[in-house]
Order: structure tokens, then C-alpha cells, then sequence
């Protein structure tokens, strides 16, 4: 995984440099995720979902998903997946807020706590050992709402950890080949970050295509607009494949044809 690399590039995201391909990770996140998972049965589907901040993961796994893997085209999505469990694990907090307000005591009392079980977890140990001894701003790395420090003290019942992460680090815009077809792919609002742009929306579909059974389903959100994104009416996104099913406020679902 180039965990010594991915630490370097970690600290120079943190100290407020860009880095090309390494952005900064959703502490949480900022959808209503009840909502868009709504009068769904996940029981027998085999879905593949954005890792982001790990919410959509535990959210999915809640709701006792047959089968569930996640990518992101940011590799430090699967770090912070490691950070959050254990955070549920040896803390007992749904979100590691200590990141955020600088609580460096906490994050040492955690990070002595971890018993790595997994060669993974022992990479993900060493990743955030060794951002933490370079003394970086933490919060920097995030990218946050606020919406967790409000849960500081809240418990984290309703949320559930997969025993085990199964993670692909690919870009939805770009050519990829897959081995897997899925019942359903969870996009978060993917879509937005097209910007319009016609290179990017048919990769994306042609990705989509290629990763779905037929039949299958597109779970996007919709933050910011109602009916388009960026000005693009979302009927004319994903058209050769997709049918564009259900579009409220919260989500967009696409059914491929
Ligand atoms: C769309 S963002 C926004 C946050 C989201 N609304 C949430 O609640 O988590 C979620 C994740 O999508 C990932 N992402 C964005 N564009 C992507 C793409 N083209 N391919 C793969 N992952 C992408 C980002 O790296 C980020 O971790």
C-alpha cells in the first residue's frame, strides 16, 4: 500500500500543501443518509459504496446489507476507516472529534490502545503513528461540519462495523476495469464533482455500466441542487445505460436499463 509515502503526502496535506491525487478526507458525513437509504432492502443485495468519511459503510452495514465493498479515489479514506473503528472500539465514540479540537492526550491514549489483528490494521497503525509524531495539525487533514463536535458525548448505537473492509482505490472519471458486478453502487453526490464535464460523465457511466447487473441500481445524493447538478439536468446524466427512476430532495436513483 506505500504507507511510508502515503504518510509523507498526509503531512503535506496537513501543513496546508496541495498534493495531487491526495485530498483531504470527510471527517463525517454531510448527508441525510436514512433518507437516501430509504424503502430499500439491502438484505439481499451485494453493494459497492464510497468509503468517505466510513458513515455510508457503517450506516449500510446496519441495515444488514447482504454483501457490501467500498472505493474512493482518495487512498486515505481507508486510513481513516481504521481511526473510526477504533474510536467505536476502545472509545466508544462514533467520531474521533480529539482529531478535530486537538486533544493530542486522547489520541495517544487510543493509539496506545490498538491491538492491530490484521496486517491492515498494523499499516493503518503505523500511518497514523507516524503523522501523529510528526506533530502535524490534524484537523487540517479533514474536512468537517461541525456536525460531530455536536456528538462529542453522543453514543454510537445505530452504527455498525463490518468485520472486515474490502477497499479498491479508483477514480470514478477515469478507464478502470472490474472483476465484480454489483446490485447496487453508492455514489454520495459523485455527480456534482463532474461539473458538467462530458469526458467525466461518460466515464462514469461507462464505469457504472460495467460495475452493475443489469437491473441494478445508482444511489446518489443531492446536496446542494434540487433538480440539476451544476446546472445539468440529471435526466441527462447517465441517459445511455440508466433510467433515471426516483429524484426527490435527498436522492437520485438511476436503474440501469
Ligand atoms: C463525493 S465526496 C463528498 C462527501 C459526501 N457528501 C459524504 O457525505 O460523505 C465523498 C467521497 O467521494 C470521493 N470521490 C469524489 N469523486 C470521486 C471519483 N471520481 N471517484 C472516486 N471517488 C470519488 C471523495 O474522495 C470523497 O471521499
Amino acid at each position: 500500500m506505500g504507507v511510508r509515502r502515503d504518510v509523507f503526502y498526509a503531512n503535506w496535506l496537513c501543513n496546508k500543501r496541495n498534493v495531487l491525487n491526495r485530498e483531504k478526507i470527510y471527517f463525517e458525513t454531510n448527508e441525510d443518509l436514512d433518507k437516501i437509504f430509504k424503502d430499500i432492502d439491502f438484505s439481499d443485495k451485494d453493494v459497492l459504496s464510497v468509503l468517505a468519511s466510513s458513515d455510508q459503510l457503517f450506516k449500510l452495514n446496519s441495515l444488514d446489507t447482504k454483501s457490501i465493498e467500498t472505493f474512493d479515489k482518495n487512498k486515505l479514506t481507508y486510513y481513516y476507516y481504521y481511526f473510526r473503528v477504533w474510536t467505536i472500539k476502545y472509545m466508544k465514540k462514533l467520531y474521533p472529534t480529539a482529531l478535530i479540537i486537538g486533544d493530542d492526550y486522547w489520541i495517544d491514549t487510543l493509539l496506545s490502545l490498538v491491538n492491530p489483528e490484521t496486517e491492515e490494521e498494523k499499516q493503518a497503525l503505523y500511518f497514523w503513528d507516524s503523522l501523529f509524531k510528526k506533530d502535524v495539525a490534524f484537523s487540517r487533514i479533514f474536512i468537517w461540519n461541525k456536525v460531530a463536535l455536536l456528538d462529542y458525548n453522543g453514543d454510537f448505537s445505530g452504527c455498525s462495523i463490518p468485520s472486515k473492509l474490502s477497499f479498491y482505490n479508483f477514480d470514478l472519471f477515469k478507464n478502470n476495469k472490474f472483476d465484480k458486478r454489483y446490485d447496487i453502487a453508492v455514489i454520495s453526490n459523485i455527480l456534482e464533482w463532474t461539473h458538467g464535464d462530458s469526458r467525466y460523465i461518460e466515464r462514469l457511466e461507462n464505469n457504472l455500466s460495467n460495475l452493475l447487473n443489469n437491473g441494478g441500481l445508482v444511489l446518489c445524493s443531492k446536496i446542494i441542487y434540487r433538480n440539476e447538478v451544476n446546472g445539468i439536468c440529471l435526466k441527462n446524466i447517465l441517459r445511455e445505460n440508466f433510467e433515471l427512476q426516483d429524484d426527490d430532495n435527498n436522492r437520485c436513483v438511476y436503474i440501469k436499463k
